[in-house]
């Protein structure tokens, strides 16, 4: 099913969680919300859910505006973090729970229960209460619960923020694969960049209740549109400096060192009152040991992350986070030639934080 978002604003009193919201989810889907805590994402999919009212916009299913659908006729399946199985059922009564409210013959929900439990790996779970299950299967209910009454849109609320990391890696393939087969229609709401970037089509980035971005995650990384999503992702983080803009001589300087981009950047793209901007450099952009390095470099700190290490790199009493291969360098190298990426430089008008677009 096709969910499309128009204009959409939430209120609490006189506080906006969600303003003026405008996204198309396409049948199918799959879409991560990612954001930090409190930008608006559970309160949007409990207004897609109807447990909040919008103040203003609409939310259309299949170009049906459903603003006024009470929630149990809007067919969503929903998954929360803290799973909210019922303790006293079994796990049998807990999947089955919403088709004995739909008054579904008992023959019928076996049926469907039993299957759903095969698909989502317990169906030797099925007499257990939810106190005997581990949190990665407590979460597979969860979800057999929210799926078993084949909803239209499938909405999952940090499902897997409880899990451990080696827990949470697997359930999100099993999520994904679900999805997949099923063809739902799904909105996946974390606040964890990598579990976003795995998982999704798509990715919206929220920030105070105010969309930022939608889009592939490739784009994201390459080309954010303003200096809060550049950011939000990318780990080790996006390094941020300042730099100076001499326009008439060409000139950038950026690390205390002075830069001819002109190959790279159309400078009539900067308008004539910018002399300063922020610069964005991801780690994996700086290149080390280059002989047409422009920076002189020394290793403060290094630290390994499997096949690759961080260096922390002191250029001109500036610190910045350079990523390379394991072994890449010599670390007992007094200084290192650096050189950086010129088109992967990223920049941002200083007092908008909006990307300024370069490309020649
Ligand atoms: N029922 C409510 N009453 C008042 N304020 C709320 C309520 N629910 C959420 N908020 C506020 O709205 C903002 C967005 O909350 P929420 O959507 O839960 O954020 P997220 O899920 O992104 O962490 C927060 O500032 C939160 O305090
Ligand atoms: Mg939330």
């Amino acid at each position: 099913m096709d969910l499309k978002i128009e204009n959409l604003s939430v209120k609490f009193k006189d506080f906006t969680a969600v303003n003026n919201l405008n996204l198309h989810v396409k049948s199918g889907e799959l879409i991560s919300f990612l954001g930090p805590s409190g930008c608006g994402k559970s309160t949007t999919i409990f207004t897609i859910s109807g447990i909040h009212k919008p103040c203003n916009g609409s939310i259309y299913f299949n170009d049906n505006i459903i603003n006024d659908l009470v929630p149990e006729k809007r067919n969503i399946g929903m998954v929360f973090q803290n799973y909210s199985l019922y303790p006293h059922m079994n796990i049998f009564d807990n999947i089955a729970f919403p088709l004995k409210l739909k008054k579904q013959n008992k023959k019928d929900i076996k049926n469907t229960v039993i299957n759903m439990a095969k698909l989502v790996k317990i169906e030797e779970l099925l007499k257990r209460k939810p106190s005997q299950l581990s949190g990665g299967q407590q979460q597979r209910v969860a979800i057999a619960r929210a799926l078993v009454k084949k909803p239209q849109i499938l909405l999952l609320d940090e499902p897997l923020s409880n899990l451990d990391a080696r827990l949470r890696v697997e359930m999100r393939e099993e999520i994904r694969r679900l999805q997949k087969d099923l063809k739902i229609t799904t909105i996946f709401v974390t606040h964890d960049q990598e579990e976003a970037l795995s998982i999704s089509d798509r990715i919206v980035i929220l920030k105070d209740g105010i969309l930022q971005q939608y889009d592939l995650s490739n784009k994201l990384y390459s080309n954010p549109k303003n200096l809060f999503v550049a950011k939000f992702i990318g780990n080790p983080p996006i390094n941020i400096l300042d730099c100076h803009i001499d326009k008439q001589n060409n000139i950038f300087n950026i690390l205390g060192t002075n830069l001819k981009l002109s190959n790279f950047i159309d400078l009539s793209k900067i308008s004539n009152n910018i002399t300063n901007c922020k610069v964005g450099i991801r780690p994996e952009d700086f290149l080390i040991n280059d002989s047409n390095g422009v920076f002189n470099g020394k290793i403060v700190d290094t630290e390994n992350i499997g096949k690759d290490s961080i260096f922390k790199i002191n250029i001109n009493n500036f610190i910045v986070k350079v990523v390379v291969p394991y072994d890449s360098i010599n670390k007992n190298l007094a200084t290192l030639l650096i050189g950086v990426k010129p088109k992967k430089i990223l920049f941002f008008n200083p007092s908008t934080e909006e990307t300024i677009n370069f490309e020649q």
